[in-house]
């Protein structure tokens, strides 16, 4: 008999601000049939978790492609291997120790990676988790008053701002080489094409455009802590074979401190960017 499918997205809400439950089978995900539904709840839900489904490669690099696309991973292969341990990634393992603070991914690319992937593979026996936050629906909620005052801010992100956060004396070699990956001046709130808003924050963003450093960190800095507040953020406590993706234009996401040698290791894919962060 051929397996049944069912082309109804089946899901239940994890916040009414941040995250939805997707229950779905494999076979129905893989169908391909589900996927506008799919990257229409993401985009209202920001993170989509799909409990114990259980991706091979093979299947979470079908689903991804699914879904509009698979940019080619850093590693330039299709699955980038998450790890902190430099006998596993010995020359991203040192960038990756970054994810442990608040970021989005790949801010230094004009046009930013429209969603990312993870499957458990291997959990860390302690700490590991992967926490969430949706500055979309954040954005919604900030003071009228606020909305006026950021609304044309320009904030310098760099790369190496980032590195201060898990390194803060480094060699002036590790200053160089981090400088060397560029910066990229984006805007503070992005209006996506849909109309929607988003703010870009995280540990990569440097500096405001034209306020003294004080005034600057307590935008910056006041911002990420409404944005990853209770109403809009998530913890997603991993079991092995959990796979979950998020909107990575309206998203910030870390990872909870961990052992970087405890063999943890996640699966990861990515969906191509459609819009640049400004239209020009
Ligand atoms: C990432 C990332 C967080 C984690 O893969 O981009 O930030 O929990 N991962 O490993
Ligand atoms: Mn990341």
């Amino acid at each position: 008999m051929a397996t049944q499918i069912d082309s109804r997205l089946r899901f239940e809400q994890i916040k009414p601000k941040i995250g939805a439950r997707v229950l779905n089978s494999k076979q129905e995900l893989l169908s391909g049939e589900l996927s506008e539904d799919i990257l229409a709840l993401l985009e209202k839900s920001g993170v989509l978790v799909f409990p114990r489904i259980d991706f091979t490669d093979e299947e979470q690099v079908a689903f991804t492609n699914a879904l509009g696309g698979n940019a080619r991973e850093i590693s330039g292969n299709e699955v980038f291997k998450v790890s902190l341990d430099e006998s596993i990634n010995a020359k991203v393992a040192e960038y990756l120790k970054g994810s442990l603070y608040w970021h989005i991914d790949g801010t230094m690319n004009p046009v930013p990676i429209r969603a990312s992937m993870l499957t458990a593979k291997v959990l860390a026996p302690e700490g590991g988790d992967t926490d969430f936050a949706n500055t979309a629906t954040s954005y919604v909620d900030l003071p009228q008053e606020t909305k006026d005052r950021i609304a044309d801010l320009r904030v310098v992100h760099s790369l190496w701002r980032s590195q201060f956060y898990h390194t803060p004396e480094p060699t002036m070699e590790q200053i160089e080489d981090w400088q060397s990956k560029g910066e990229a001046e984006l805007p503070l709130v992005c209006t996506h094409r849909s109309g929607r808003k988003s703010m870009v924050l995280g540990n990569t963003a440097h500096y405001v455009i034209g306020k003294d450093p004080k005034e600057s960190y307590r935008i910056l800095h006041g911002l990420r802590e409404f944005a990853t507040s209770e109403p809009y953020s998530y913890r997603h406590k991993w079991t092995v074979g959990d796979t979950v993706i998020w909107d990575n234009r309206t998203s910030l996401h870390r990872a909870t401190p961990y052992d970087p040698y405890s063999g943890r290791m996640m699966h990861r894919t990515i969906l191509d960017g459609t819009e640049a962060w400004e239209e020009q």
